[in-house]
Formats: C-alpha cells, structure tokens, sequence
C-alpha cells in the first residue's frame, strides 16, 4: 500500500484549465500562474464553440493565450471542440482547473464538475481562487466596458486590450 501511494504520488500531473477565453483576462492569468506552480503541466484548452457568438476567433484567442502564457515553460495551449473530458483524456490529464471567483459562479461550476465526474469519474475538477483583485473581472464585462470605451487598463494584459481596441474600433 505504501508502496502504491508512493508510486501515485510520483506520477507527473498533467491539469487542464478550459474556458472561452474570449479574450483572455489578468483574472485567467493569475489562476494559470497558480495552477502552473502545483500541477507539472498545464494546458490551457480554448473552447470552440462558435454557437457561443465569439468577440474573437479561436485562432485570435490561442494567439494572445501563447503570447502572454510564453513565461511558463510547463503551460501550453490548446484547442478543443465536443466533449472537454475527451480532451482531458486524449491530454493524459487527471484534473479539470477552474476557477471560482464568487458564490455566483459556483452554482455553474458544481453541476459542470458533477456532469463531468459522471462521464469520466477518473478526472478531478479543482477549484482555485484568483486574486482578490481579480474577483470581479471576466471577459463578458471587459468587452462591454471596450464597447463602451470604459477603462480597460489592469483588467486585460497590454496585448490583449490593444487587441480589444482594435476590435471595437
Ligand atoms: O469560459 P467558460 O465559457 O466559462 O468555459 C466553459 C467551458 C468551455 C469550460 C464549458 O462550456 C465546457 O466544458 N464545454 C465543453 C463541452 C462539454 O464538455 N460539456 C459538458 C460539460 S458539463
């Protein structure tokens, strides 16, 4: 037995961190810098879902991801479409990365992470916080607020809200 926990114990850990990422936020970061420094490896999977009315392509959106992720040398970038935990599967990865900034988003996260425990029981979800900071930043507000020509300075990297300019402009 302890034999087989330490044999568990050494196997590299590969987490998968699913979103839109449309675009992504200082709030995603900060969770893939967490989850950089605990798991061995991280890919971080752009979900492609053009049902979803997109602001950004997917090609756009995997662009900025690798550009602002290019300081960890254990996160990569991906893409998926149909079933995520397919995706964690064909990754070898044990966990699903999500993070959860409020009350609000848990009720989501729960029947997400439950419906996924039941069509793959070997792949955990984890929870992780973001920075206080960030608890009130997602990319649906930050759009709006570009849209709208609000301040978006400190919610998105310098890439991302010059891409967002653009992008409204
Ligand atoms: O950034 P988002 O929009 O909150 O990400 C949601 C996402 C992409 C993680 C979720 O919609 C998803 O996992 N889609 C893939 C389809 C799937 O596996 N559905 C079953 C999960 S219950």
């Amino acid at each position: 037995m302890a034999h087989r926990m330490a044999s568990a114990h050494n196997k590299a850990v590969t987490a998968i961190y699913p979103g839109s990422f449309d675009p992504v936020t200082n709030g995603h970061l900060d969770l893939i810098g967490r989850g950089a420094m605990i798991f061995d490896r991280l890919v971080v999977a752009v979900s492609h879902n053009p049902e979803k009315g997109p602001l950004f392509a997917v090609s756009e959106r995997i662009e900025m991801l690798e550009a602002v992720t290019r300081e960890w040398t254990n996160v990569e970038v991906g893409v998926f479409e149909g079933l995520l935990v397919d995706f964690a599967r064909a990754e070898g990865a044990s966990v699903i990365l999500r993070g959860i900034r409020a009350v609000s988003d848990y009720e989501f996260e729960l029947q997400m992470a439950m419906m996924n425990r039941k069509i793959e029981p070997q792949i955990e979800t984890v929870f992780m916080l973001p920075g206080e900071a960030y608890s009130y930043v997602s990319s649906r507000l930050v759009k709006e607020l570009a849209r709208l020509g609000g301040p978006i300075k400190g919610f998105v990297p310098a890439l991302v809200e010059e891409r967002l300019r653009t992008k409204v402009s």
